[in-house]
Formats: C-alpha cells, structure tokens, sequence
C-alpha cells in the first residue's frame, strides 16, 4: 500500500471529538455495552465547550413559571423559522430531563436559597410565548461548560470508554454502498498511522470559528468533521448562518457571557445611551443575538462607537456590585482584567460582536444520523455515520441559535445518538470485511500535504482565507462583497496547491497538523460564502443589505453545499414545517420583533 505502516482497531463505535457532544455520545455508547473508542486531538477536557460560560437552556421553571413549549416557540422564533420545528420539540422537551440527568451525573450548578439550580435570564428566552424575559439558563456560575465537560468526562471513564488522546482525523473510511465503516487517524504523539474500523462512527468535532481572523472559538476549532464530510462526497448545510456573539472583548474576542446582561448588565453608546430600548422594546439588551449584534454594528456605522476611533460599544457591569459579580460573574471578572485590563466593578468592558457559533454543518435528523439528501428522499442517511453537537445541522437553530441551546444541544443529541446505535445495533456485531484498499486514499493525501513544498506557508494562505471571510462574510452583507468575496475565496482555496510543508516529521508536527486543518478550514469557509452569495433574502444571522426582507416564499428552505474539483455546488432541502407530536402546532412564520 504505502511506506506507512497501519496500525488496526476494530470496535463498535469510534467518536470523533471528547467535547461535550462527543463525550455525551462516547458516555452513552459505553453505558449501552458497546465497545467504544473516542479519538480526540486535544485533552477531553480542553476541548471547546470548557469555553461555554453563561448557562444551558431548560424550561426548569425553578425561578418563575416556565414551560418547554415557550422554550420551543422562542427557539422557532430565534431560529428566524429555519429550524426543523420537529427538531426543536425533541430539543425543548428533553432539555428538563437532559438537566436534571446532568445534574445527577455530578454538574456543580449554582444554587437558589432553597437548593435549586440557578436559573438566569438569556438572549431571546422569554415566557408565555414573547411576553417578558425567563429565567431559563441553567448555570454553573459562568463557567457551565466546564462543569459540564469534566462531569461528563468522568462519566466516560467510569463506563470503561477507550480514549485515543492527541490523535487527528484524517478522513473517513467509505464502502461502495455509500455507508461509512471508519475513520483514519494520525497518532501525533509517536507518529503512527491508524484504521478504527466500527458499525458507527459519530463526528463530535465542533465548529469552524478559526475560519475567521476574530472568534471567540479556540485554535481548534477548525471544522474538521465537516472537512471529512466533504471530501466524503457530502453536503454541509445552510453554511451561510454564522453567529455573531454580542460581546467579545474589543481586540482579542475573548468572550463576554452573555449571561453578564441577564444579570443585569447593559450596552452604551457614544453617547451613554442604552441603545437597545430603540431596536428591541421589550427584550432590550436581551433581544437574541443577530438581533444585538446588528444594532451594535448600526450603532458604531452612524458613529455612535465609543473609544478613540469610535469602533466599539461598551458594557456596563458596574452597577452590579462586586459581591453579585464575585458569584455570578467570576470568571468573565477574570477575563476582562486580563484581556481588556478593565476592573468590572469600577469600568464598563469595550465589546465588539464576534464570530461566536456556526449555525450550519453536517445535515442530520433527529437521531444524529448523517443526511446524504435525494431529490426523492431529503431525508435519507448514509449508514454507519452520525454527527452531532456543533459540526452537525439538526436542524434545531436555523438562521440564529438562542444562547444556552448549545449546551443543551450538544447533550440532548450526544444522548440522542447512543439511544439510536442502541436501537439499531448489537453490541460486539460481526464486522464486514474492509472495503479493499480502505484508508488508501486517506494516506495518500497525508503524504501528498507532508511533503508539499510549494511557495506559500499554512499561515499566509489562513490569513488570506481569515481575511476574507472576516471583510466579506460579516455582520451586514451585501451583493457586491459576497460576490467579491466568493471570487476572492475561490482563489485563496486554489492557492492550496502551493502550500509548503517545512517539517517533514511524524512527530508532534505542528506544521502539518495546521496544513490539515486548513484545508478543512477552507471548504468550511468556501461553503459559507458560496451558501451566502446564492440567498437573496435576510434571514437570522444573514443580513443582506441588498435583500432585507425575510422571503418564507422562495427561501425558506435548507442549502445544501459540496464541495467538488475546489469549488462549490449548491441545491436545497425543504425545512420541516411539522412537528414531531400532536401536543404542539406548527409554529407560522411571524414577524421577528423583540
Ligand atoms: O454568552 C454565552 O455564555 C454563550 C453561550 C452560548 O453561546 O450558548
């Protein structure tokens, strides 16, 4: 085959990613009896959702009356009426249960007076279906995800899962028949090659925030499921819906939690004005996100930007006092001292919106398992393959996802995968033999990249990419720059031919590791742009100067992108207007007013 020599494994089921989803996933696979592998590139528990601060969503009602059917129609509503409403019940429903089994599994949440789970206000969450801001994040002070991601992790151990630490995915092993029997990986640690051959294998890998130059997602998070989806053959779906989050830090996008507004902080302009009473009269700071991010972008376009050059906005925590924000804002505290040297207690933290959260992904339906949509069948799957968490499109968040629906997300289908693969699998099945030649492709092409030695470094062609999405895909877009910008994309991604690999080693080639991920990187951020030159409405988070109006008539529907010889080709898939039981309606496209 090649001078590399292959390691095998066989087991039942291979997870791609150990952070929350991906643990979620691994967990319940363990606890079904399956033989299950989690192969992850960073340490579990530095994986990115230890990032996710302010809070879970779950219609607890532990502070005041709250009901999961609110929670589903806010989530519709936020989701700008592009999210699978059958979805987004099975979300909203299981958020209590989801809660209080994490709650058992060990998460240290903040308490009420009488012992309950804290509850705070979030983005868009509202009770009697619009009417007032709810109490409705569920949070570990502001540091939920970590809590999360650590209980979860010990969770996994105790279920006897196996963990391959600081191992990278090359690509995914495909049979003729379409199905998915496995994934390559690359050990990084001595520099071994590996074949995981399983019934089921289940991408975890988060989002693809590093396709921007200003994120508030880690180094990591560089769209590698969705890179193995591609190269596959398959479609990412609705790749235009990039969030902006409301606050990062002003320079280094660090973020802000959300959750320091629903403690009562607010947003001032130039002028000291809380300008959010003008745009959202009754959620005000709290209207969902694209919905702040956009008047904070109005706001600093008009010249109401606070600091030297008036290109940011501030938020006010000040009057919060230090004994509230020592309890329910420590860490954030922390942050802005570091990243923005502002003493919260006494200063107000400069803030910017920032690329936060992707939307779109791998096609999925409710059980996780990946879509390879027909014209005869937009439902169809593709065997032996799942994706969940963020690197998957439910799709429960449409064009805009609610604050705190991530953390729910990610444990309801990392749940919702285990229960499937119970289902439909035995555990310790017969293996089929491996399609011949399996992984071949995937070494050649790791070969190729390692000794690439071509005129441009990884870090000019990422910066070229991050540029260009940052200038092009951005808050506000229009005709002009998509277009500029999907031409510009097209090139930095042909550029790839001339990357040059300096380090030729196995070992801990950091080099390498940042070639591969860019070129998951870059079909990441093609499609998105690509995804967003070719819808002429605003809808969420694609606001399109040229076409400000919602049109449920032509674009209310699902973009389907492959990518093909490095470029893109697009269709689309209807959005699901049904609900998944009898107890909800339908919810109507509505105006979108907070
Ligand atoms: O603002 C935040 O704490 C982020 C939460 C989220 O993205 O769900």
């Amino acid at each position: 085959m090649s001078a590399y020599k292959i390691i095998d494994h066989t087991y039942d089921v291979v997870v791609v990613g150990a952070g929350g989803a991906g643990l979620r996933a691994t967990m319940g696979m363990g606890q079904a009896g399956f033989r299950t592998a989690c192969i992850t590139k960073v340490f579990p528990t530095r994986s990115h959702t230890v990032a996710a601060q302010g809070g879970i969503g779950a219609a607890l009602g532990n502070m005041a009356d709250d009901n999961w059917k609110w929670h589903m129609y806010d989530t519709v509503k936020g989701s700008d009426w592009l999210g699978d409403q059958d979805a987004i019940e099975y979300m909203c429903r299981e958020a209590v249960p989801a809660v209080h089994e994490l709650e058992h599994f060990g998460v240290p949440f903040s308490r009420t007076p009488e012992g309950k789970i804290y509850q705070r206000p979030f983005g868009g969450h509202m009770s009697n279906y619009g009417e007032k801001p709810v109490q409705r994040a569920c949070a570990a002070a502001d540091r939920t995800g970590h809590a999360i991601l650590h209980t979860l992790y010990q969770q996994c151990l105790k279920h006897s899962c196996q963990f391959f630490v600081e191992y990278f995915a090359l690509d995914l092993i495909m049979d003729e028949d379409g199905s998915c029997r496995g994934v390559m990986a690359w050990n990084l640690d001595d520099g071994t090659l590996h074949r995981f051959r399983a019934h089921q294998v289940v991408l975890a890998t988060g989002g693809y925030g590093r396709a921007y130059f200003s994120c508030t997602s880690a180094h990591t998070c560089t769209g590698d499921g969705h890179g193995l989806v591609a190269r596959a053959g398959l479609p990412l779906q609705d790749m235009e819906f990039v969030q902006f989050h409301p606050t990062g830090i002003y320079g280094s996008g660090c973020l802000i939690t959300e959750g320091a507004r629903g403690e009562g902080g607010y947003l001032t302009n130039s002028a000291g004005e809380r300008f959010m009473e003008r745009y959202a009269p009754t959620a005000k700071d709290l209207a969902s996100r694209d919905v702040v991010s956009r008047a904070m972008t109005v706001e600093i376009r008009e010249g109401r930007g606070v600091g030297k050059e008036n290109d940011h906005i501030f938020l006010h925590l000040e009057h919060l006092g230090a004994e509230t924000l020592d309890l329910r804002l420590p860490g954030i505290s922390e942050t802005a001292k570091i990243f923005a040297g502002v003493d919260v207690t006494r200063e107000p933290i400069p803030v910017l919106p920032t690329v936060h959260y992707n939307m779109g992904g791998i096609p999925t339906n409710i059980h996780g398992e990946v879509l390879r949509p027909t014209e005869a069948d937009p439902d169809a799957t593709v065997p032996g393959l799942m994706a969940i968490g963020e690197a998957a499109c439910v799709s429960v968040h449409g064009a805009n996802r609610l604050g705190t629906n991530s953390l729910l997300d990610i444990v309801v289908f990392g749940r919702a995968a285990a229960v499937r693969t119970a289902e439909t699998l035995k555990p310790a099945s017969a293996h089929k033999s491996l399609p011949k030649g399996a992984g071949e492709q995937a070494v050649a092409r790791f070969d190729r990249l390692r000794n690439a030695n071509g005129s441009l470094s990884t870090s000019e062609i990422r910066l070229s990419m991050q540029k260009t999405m940052q200038n092009d895909a951005a808050v506000f877009r229009t005709s002009k720059t998509l277009a500029e910008g999907v031409e510009k994309m097209n090139e930095v991604a042909a550029s790839l031919s001339q990357i040059k690999i300096n380090d030729r080693s196995m070992v801990w080639n950091s080099d390498l590791v940042e070639a591969l991920e860019l070129e998951n990187l870059m079909d990441c951020a093609q499609t998105t742009i690509v995804s967003a030159e070719a819808r002429h409405e605003s809808r969420g988070a694609h606001a399109h100067e040229d076409y400000p109006e919602r049109d449920d008539t032509t674009w209310l529907k699902h973009t389907l992108a492959w990518v093909e010889n490095g470029k893109v080709r697009l269709d689309y898939r209807p959005v699901h207007t049904y609900t998944l039981t009898d107890e909800v309606e339908y919810i109507k496209p509505q105006k979108r007013v907070y």
